[in-house]
Order: C-alpha cells, then structure tokens, then sequence
C-alpha cells in the first residue's frame, strides 16, 4: 500500500516534469530541485525559483550512464573507475560536456557535473523519466540546503510545483565534487566521500583544489549560511564565553558548566552523523530570533572535510 503511494508520487512527479514544471527531489545528501534537462525552458525557472545568478552551472542527474549520450563528450578511464565504486552515491563528476549540455546547465563551461543519487525515490522517478534532470540544491541562494520536505517548503514555497517528500536526507551535506577532466583529479567540493578513498580506487593523487576565497568571503552571498550571524569557536574558549543577549551554542564536545544565556545544540561526535543533523539544527537555530548562533570548530583531519568547509561557508568569522 505504502509502495503503492509511493509510486504514484513518482508518477505524478515524472508527469509534471514531462510539462515543463519543477520537483523538488529528495537525495541522499540534500534535496534537489529538478527540471527536466532537456527543456531550457523549464530549466531556466529553477534560476527564478531559486534566485540564483545564471551563469552558476547545474548538476546532472541521471539513473544510468546510457542516459548520458550526447550530454559527455567523454568519461575518461578515471571517471569509469570512481562511477563504479562510488555510483549510485553522493560523488558529482565534472566531465567534458556534450553537445545536448546546453549553457543554461554548464554556465557556459566546456564542463558539465554528472551525478547518480543513491536515494530509491530519486531513481525510480529517474528511470521512469528515462532522462536526465538538472538540479541544484533546493534552496534560495546563498542559504542553507534543505535536508527535508518541510525546509524545501520553507525554502521555496509554491514556486516549486511538487516537493517529493522522500525523508529525511542520510548524508545531509551536499556531494564530493571531483573534476577528471585533467590530468589529476581535483575536488572542487569536499562532501562524505574523501580524497583517501578516491584515491584509493584511482591509485593516483588526488588534489584538493584551495578554498582561500571562501574564508574571506564575507561579503559574499554565494555562502550557505544562516540569517542569524553566525560564528565558529575553538573548544577552549568554549568555558570563558561571554555573549551578548541570548545566543545558540553548536558543541561536539561535554559542556561542564552551563552558562544562562547560552541555548545548547548537542552535536553528534562523528563525521557522519554531524552532517547528517548539521543543516537541520542551523536552520531550528536560525528561526529562535538568537543574537548569534556560535559553532564548535571540528577537527583537522580528513574524514571531517566536508563538514569543514560547510561550517567555514556558513559562518563570517573566527572570534
Ligand atoms: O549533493 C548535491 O550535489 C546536491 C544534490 C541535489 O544533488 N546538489 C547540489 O547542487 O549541491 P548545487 O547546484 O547547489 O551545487 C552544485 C555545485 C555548484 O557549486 C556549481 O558551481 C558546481 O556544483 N558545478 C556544477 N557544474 C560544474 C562544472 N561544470 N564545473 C565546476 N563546478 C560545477
Ligand atoms: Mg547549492
């Protein structure tokens, strides 16, 4: 019975984007709002529903690789290798662009972003479309993606045509993006999977491409971050805090001492688990009115890359 729904959920979502209209889908790292790729038209009103500045390229998605003749002008061995260990999964691909990639998905690159979602609903509404979708992350510009059916509500309202509710998102941050288009592999986003292990499948080096624009990007819009200010602290200075009014505390570590105007957000102690609660507790953070919301530092280490780098886009500054 349940199954039953939920195909008939897929169907409706497969018919509205066969129209032209917009489906907000859900995936193992967020939730993506999806045209159909094949149609400028419809993929043009993702930009307007999202606010999102044109030239800004979209990520393809797709059930299988035969779905992806004419979209790549060529997967090279490396890209085989990784779609094969890690598809479907939360890896995007950059890949020389076809002639079917029109500049509306590749913001006029010679590149184009490929991606198998590892979530049921997203591949069956994929196969049964027996296309590609384009799709960003389902949220306004420049905030936080959305990791659930309600938040993409929040995000997007009725400028979405459907929101398919699959859940809540496992991985929670979005995918590793990994550039094959040179001679060694670069990530250009780090996300739940790591350089360690595509390494480890590519048997060569992989390059993490530097990020020093994004911690002075204050003025930026394009970072991923709450309305409420935000910060990141160390875990020393966790003890000698001094805030004004009331603000929310992200902390990994025990708090032995509670201070009074300080609202606490236990965060889980793996990687894994922070991302996947990370963006659901910014944004029930950012809707308490809160002076300032002030995040624990994570760990130097690799396997907490990803939630690093979320953490350095949401916030201004190091106090
Ligand atoms: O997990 C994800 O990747 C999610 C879900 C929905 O799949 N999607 C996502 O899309 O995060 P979006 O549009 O929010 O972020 C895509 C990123 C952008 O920063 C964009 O610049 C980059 O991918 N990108 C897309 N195509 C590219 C290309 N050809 N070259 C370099 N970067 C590209
Ligand atoms: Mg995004």
């Amino acid at each position: 019975m349940e199954k039953d729904k939920e195909m008939s959920n897929i169907q409706k979502a497969v018919t509205i984007l066969r129209q032209g209209g917009l489906v907000a889908l859900p995936t193992e790292t967020v939730y993506g709002l999806a045209a159909d790729a094949e149609n400028s038209q419809a993929v043009h009103k993702i930009f307007t529903a999202k606010q999102r500045p044109t030239h800004h390229p979209l990520i393809l998605h797709v059930a299988t690789l035969n779905h992806l003749e004419g979209w790549v002008r060529e997967i090279p061995d490396s890209a085989y290798r990784l779609a094969q260990a890690f598809w479907p999964g939360p890896l995007t691909l950059i890949l020389k662009k076809g002639i079917k990639a029109h500049d509306l998905i590749t913001g006029k690159q010679d590149t184009i972003g490929i991606r198998i979602p590892e979530h049921p609903m997203a591949l069956s509404l994929l196969e049964e479309l027996g296309g590609p979708v384009a799709a960003p992350s389902a949220n306004r510009f420049g905030r936080i993606s959305p990791t659930t059916a309600a938040a993409v509500f929040e995000e997007l309202g009725s400028s979405v045509d459907y929101i398919l509710d699959g859940g809540p998102c496992e991985v929670g941050i979005e995918s590793t993006i990994v550039d094959v288009t040179g001679l060694t592999p670069m990530i250009l986003r780090p996300g739940f999977i790591i350089s360690q292990q595509l390494e480890e499948v590519l048997h060569q080096e992989v390059l993490i491409k530097e990020k020093s624009h994004i911690r002075v990007s204050g003025s930026l819009s394009s970072h991923y971050a709450p309305i409420t200010k935000t910060s990141l602290i160390q875990t020393d200075q966790i003890p000698e805090l001094q805030v004004e009014g009331v603000c929310g505390l992200l902390h990994r570590t025990c708090i032995d001492k509670p201070l009074p105007n300080l609202e606490y957000f236990p965060m889980p102690e793996t990687p894994k688990l922070f991302a996947q609660s990370l963006y659901h507790l910014l944004r029930e953070a950012d809707k308490r009115q809160f002076t300032e919301i002030l995040i624990e530092a994570v760990p130097d280490t690799s396997e907490w890359d990803g939630v690093r780098d979320r953490l350095k886009r949401a916030t201004f500054t190091f106090k």
